[in-house]
């Protein structure tokens, strides 16, 4: 159990949502690469739930991480999570089987992949190839790569929303090429591999994904903004804030992972994310402000110092057509922006609380 009755709320909900599906992970072992970050988080607290609750026969977790930028505190080990301090970007061998890989190592933060570029190229590249390697010397079900609705780059107005056959819109050697491009080659290694060694793969872009778990500092928007609003602070607002952005909440999103995770349709990529309500970054601000409810926080507009959200390398507009998603995979974006923001402010305001009293304590 998690000490955030948010998080164990979207748990259960989580795995509820999954229910007529698990049985697939009872006595199977997975590998998570990746899985000390955010979205790695959320996934091992789903695996142990269902361990404990639904599951006849446990499913075996083992879990890679190097802690580039993951927190070892988010992988509870136990009689079914190992955990391996591993960079994926060396070889890695097991004898244990594996029957299913999710490839989540990356640098998904525009901060942290700013500052670790190379590492971000080796993660989606030789961490993808290594990872694939693995593959062909097991008897998979399925390996899930997580790429990024980065792929489409900043998308042509009649491409709004992005379908999956969408090609991109995107630099190669701009200040976010590392990411994009290593989740691009990720890709291409992913149905590579597929074609060649027979490799059942799946391919998730997610989009904008938000919620409990994810690192207050690393600068992604939702945690940016809730963060100022709440320590009464200046919320940042990179070219005027006319850039749209589409939230999806985590456990609709987590629930996504394990239905493409689970499933044999023959089709490979699909979008993840909410598809609801397109905003812009300013109205963002203003709605994280009016449901925060500081008098001391506003907005301010800023010049980017890192150049990854300038004109031009910023995405002006992101939205994803979901249509694949749902079909073929019956996923439901199902939380509201304001709801899911609203239980987002909830769990910052409670890790908040807690860092100040673990300060208080120590001194
Ligand atoms: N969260 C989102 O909105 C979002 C959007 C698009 C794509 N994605 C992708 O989904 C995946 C998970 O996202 P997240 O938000 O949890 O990211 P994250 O950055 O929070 O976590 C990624 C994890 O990968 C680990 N890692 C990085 N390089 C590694 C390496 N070489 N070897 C082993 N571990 C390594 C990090 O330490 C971290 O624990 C990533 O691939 C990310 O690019 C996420």
């Amino acid at each position: 159990m998690d000490k955030s009755d948010i998080v164990n709320e979207d748990i259960r909900e989580i795995s509820c949502e999954i229910e007529d599906i698990s049985h697939n992970l009872e006595d199977k072992t997975v590998l998570l690469a990746g899985g000390a970050g955010f979205l790695g988080k959320y996934m091992i607290s789903t695996f142990d739930h269902l361990n404990k609750n639904l599951l006849k026969k446990p499913c075996n977790l083992i879990v890679l991480d190097n802690f580039i930028t993951g927190l070892r505190e988010n992988v509870p080990e136990s009689e079914n999570i190992t955990l391996i301090k591993h960079d994926i970007s060396e070889e890695f061998k097991t004898d244990e089987n594996i029957d299913y890989i999710i490839h989540a190592a990356s640098l998904a933060s525009p901060v942290f992949y700013n500052k670790f570029k190379l590492e971000t190229i080796n993660a989606g590249f030789l961490g993808t190839r290594n990872l694939l390697e693995l593959a062909k010397v097991k008897n998979l079900k399925n390996f899930l790569f997580f790429s990024s609705s980065e792929v489409y780059g900043n998308p042509l107005p009649e491409f709004i929303p992005t379908k999956e056959d969408y090609f991109g819109h995107v630099s190669c050697n701009g200040p976010r090429a590392c990411y994009d491009e290593s989740k691009r080659i990720g890709e291409t290694l992913c149905v590579s591999y597929g074609d060649i060694h027979d490799i059942p793969i799946k391919i998730v872009r997610p989009f904008n994904i938000y919620g409990p778990g994810m690192r207050l500092d690393d600068g992604r928007v939702m945690a940016n903004f809730v963060v100022a609003a709440i320590e009464g602070k200046k919320i940042p607002l990179y070219r005027r804030g006319n850039q749209t952005r589409t939230f999806g909440y985590v456990s609709d999103a987590t629930a996504g992972w394990f239905k493409a995770l689970l499933s044999n349709e023959k089709e490979r990529v699909f979008n993840i994310g909410n598809d609801d309500q397109e905003i812009k970054m300013k109205h963002l601000a203003e709605l994280v402000l009016g449901l925060v409810g500081n008098k001391s926080s506003a907005i301010e507009y800023v010049e980017d110092t890192t150049s990854v959200y300038r004109d031009n390398v910023d995405p002006d507009r992101r939205c994803p057509d979901l249509t694949k998603s749902r079909e073929l995979l019956n996923y439901k974006a199902k939380t509201n922006l304001v709801y899911g923001v609203k239980k987002f402010i909830g769990w910052v305001e409670e890790e908040l609380d807690n860092r100040r009293k673990g300060l208080e304590d120590k001194t």
